[in-house]
């Protein structure tokens, strides 16, 4: 940690856990150190990154929070992401909010990620751990995978993490939208906002680039809602599924879907390296029920799927 806490400080980059995927860090009040994110996950400058604080008050430093803010800054610490009109006093990088007039903040429940963000007494910009446009990671191998020895990480000692991306919900406009699900519901959001809310879908506009149907991709093709293994396929099965080959792994088998959520990418990540290595084109993916964290789930699953 005192390693991590100096190179933040001196403008380096860390990944560190958090409770819901690997973060990718740096101080967020220092352009150059930011500008280093980009480059090393090839992310395109017109995506913004998420600002990590450890508590309200560091947030309400940067951002302008209206009522509905407050009453969901009660789900902070947590997997949850505002995007706000930001503040005047805002000393954030202009990369991190890609020069728009809106940030994304997220106050992170794990121990590591607080320990790293008091420590280093910055707000810290951090997408998830992995190259752009792919898997996030979930796992210690999975960060090293993506980066080698290019970057410090702190390990997590923690319990496993959510394993999907924090909700993203845009406050700025006049119904709050959904722009990317998780592990926050939408009807946990409507019922603490007392209100209906809005689910961005990709014909509207999009704010988060990380909306762009093609992502979170492996290597290898998708097949979703499989009911049967075709030849050369590998199967990845929820619930009572039977998509059995050789090699096929089950998200949950007693069909709980936040342990599917929590192994999605790890098993994707596995899966697809089996694929590659033994020249298999298709993971076929077993029907995951549409509700709830389902919701998340199929979300990735379909980005994922995407061409
Ligand atoms: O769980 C998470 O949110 C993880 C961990 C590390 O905290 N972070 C994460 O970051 O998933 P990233 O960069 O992979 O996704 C951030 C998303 C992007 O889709 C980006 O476009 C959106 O947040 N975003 C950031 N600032 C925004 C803004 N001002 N308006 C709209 N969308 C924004
Ligand atoms: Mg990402």
């Amino acid at each position: 940690m005192k390693k991590a806490v100096e190179i933040i400080k001196s403008g380096g980059l860390v990944a560190f856990p958090t409770e819901t995927v690997y973060g990718l860090g740096a101080d967020a009040t220092n352009e150059d150190a930011c500008l280093k994110i980009f480059q090393a996950k090839g992310r395109p400058a017109i995506n913004p990154l998420i600002v990590h604080v450890s508590n309200l008050d560091e947030a309400k430093k940067l951002a302008l929070f209206s009522d509905d803010a407050l009453k969901l800054a009660s789900l902070w610490p947590g997997p949850l992401t505002m995007v706000l009109p930001k503040s005047k006093q805002c000393n954030i990088a202009n990369c991190v909010t890609a020069g728009l007039s809106t940030i994304a903040i997220r106050i992170p429940s794990h121990k590591i990620a607080q320990e790293l963000i008091t420590k280093s007494a910055k707000p810290i910009a951090a997408p998830s751990a992995n190259k752009s446009g792919r898997i996030s990671s979930t796992t210690l191998k999975h960060v090293i995978k993506n980066f080698e020895n290019q970057l410090f990480i702190l390990d997590n000692i923690e319990s496993k993490a959510h394993g999907l991306e924090s909700t993203i919900i845009d406050l700025t406009t006049t119904t709050p939208t959904i722009l990317r699900y998780g592990f926050i519901t939408p009807e946990i959001v409507e019922k603490i906002l007392l209100k209906k809310v809005k689910i961005a879908t990709t014909d509207s506009d999009i704010k988060a680039p990380g909306m762009l149907l093609r992502h979170y991709s492996p290597h290898t093709n998708l097949r979703l809602n499989a009911s049967n293994l075709n030849e050369g396929e590998v199967g990845l099965n929820f619930d009572s599924s039977k998509l059995s080959s050789e090699f096929s792994l089950n998200l949950s088998p007693k069909g709980d879907l936040a342990e599917a959520a929590s192994n999605l990418f790890s098993y994707l990540d596995e899966l697809d390296e089996y694929c590659l290595l033994n020249n298999i084109a298709t993971i076929a993916v077993a029907n995951i029920p549409n509700a709830g964290i389902g919701l998340a789930i199929n979300d990735r699953l379909i980005r994922a799927a995407a061409k």
